[in-house]
């Protein structure tokens, strides 16, 4: 029996080349529901090549038993897996960590910018034909240099945005991370502080959290209206870290000045009102999407998948406690 690779959207190269020489390959092509991935995995397949919005619950998992050994995300998240259920079943996990730590980083810093001078409201008007020559007032904006960052998340990619705002002249707090102290070129240069605190102090709050049952929400109405009427919030993280009907009357109501978000509570739909808010910068999702990224990501991706085909733990891998005892043997 030949071994088999499922790819729910296509892979960028070298991906589908690395795959094809180590297994039969079909790509699905859309995102399937929790039931059709289910269907899938049952007809026989060792490793699943998953995108984020891919719904990896224990019922696909047990579907694609005994046979599926691996499931490699197109992603550093897996918020969208399992991984109890996963690491339970002996199903290890593989991603994309480190590699999209600049993209993102320059995203969440262009969704600031932009958010910060208005400059999307700002295009908008002049295609529309409001702009009538530069005047004193019009259209003022927030000045980075000297302004307060709260980074919400201390990981690699906050750390990265820190390293971006402190060349423009910012300061930067960020919200206490496991007590780690910052990587030596940031000591000094940053200060920790209680979430509640940088809320109510930055001016423009970042935020760089993983999503989980610790994280969901975690800015909701209260943490909105703690925040300052001139503040700009910028999420490149997961939507539902924030509170998105909560955060459109934010921006209706001036609790705060605007937003620049590139993830959404229930992407691809947005919570109703978010469109009309002219102080968002609305981005699809696109932290990691430039060219050398996504193929680096794709690289990982496929290598993570050989690895499990060829019985090694994914070099990149979620749970390796999942294979502790070796790896299943080939079905
Ligand atoms: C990820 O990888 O988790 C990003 O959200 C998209 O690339």
């Amino acid at each position: 029996m030949s071994r088999a690779v499922l790819c729910t959207l296509p892979l960028p190269a070298p991906a589908p080349e690395r795959l094809a020489a180590a297994a039969e390959v079909r790509v699905l092509g859309h995102i399937p529901t929790e039931a059709e991935l289910a269907a899938e995995l049952a007809a026989g397949v060792d490793v699943l090549c998953a995108q984020l919005r891919d719904p990896v619950t224990t019922a696909v998992l047990d579907a694609g038993l005994p046979r599926l050994r691996a499931v490699s995300l197109f992603s550093v998240g897996y918020d969208n897996v399992d991984i109890a259920a996963a690491t339970a079943r002996r199903v290890v996990i593989g991603h994309t960590p480190g590699v999209l730590t600049d993209a993102t980083a320059d995203c969440a810093l262009g969704l600031m910018i932009a958010a910060a001078r208005r400059l999307c409201e700002g295009d908008a008007v002049t295609r529309a034909g409001g702009f009538h020559g530069i005047e004193p007032e019009f259209m003022l904006g927030l000045d980075l240099r000297d302004a307060l960052l709260g980074v919400v998340g201390f990981g690699r990619i906050g750390q990265a945005l820190a390293r971006r705002a402190l060349a423009c002249g910012m300061r930067v707090a960020h919200s206490e991370h496991g007590g780690a102290p910052p990587p030596v070129d940031l000591d000094g240069r940053v200060t920790a502080m209680p979430l509640e605190r940088l809320l109510g102090e930055a001016d423009v709050v970042s935020l760089h959290v993983p999503l989980s049952d610790a994280t969901r929400h975690l800015i909701d109405e209260a943490a909105l209206r703690r925040m300052k009427p001139t503040a700009v919030l910028v999420n490149t993280a997961r939507g539902a870290v924030v509170d998105e009907r909560a955060l459109v009357r934010a921006l209706r109501e001036g609790w705060i000045a605007a937003a620049g978000l590139d993830v959404y509570e229930d992407e691809p739909r947005l919570a109703p009102g978010l469109v009309e808010c002219r102080n968002a910068v609305l981005a699809p999702h696109l932290g990691s999407a430039t060219v050398r990224t996504r193929s680096t990501m794709a690289a990982m991706c496929a290598d993570n998948a050989v690895a499990a085909l060829q019985g090694r733990v994914p070099p990149h891998c979620v749970n390796p406690s999942a294979w502790a005892e070796g790896a299943p043997p080939p079905r």
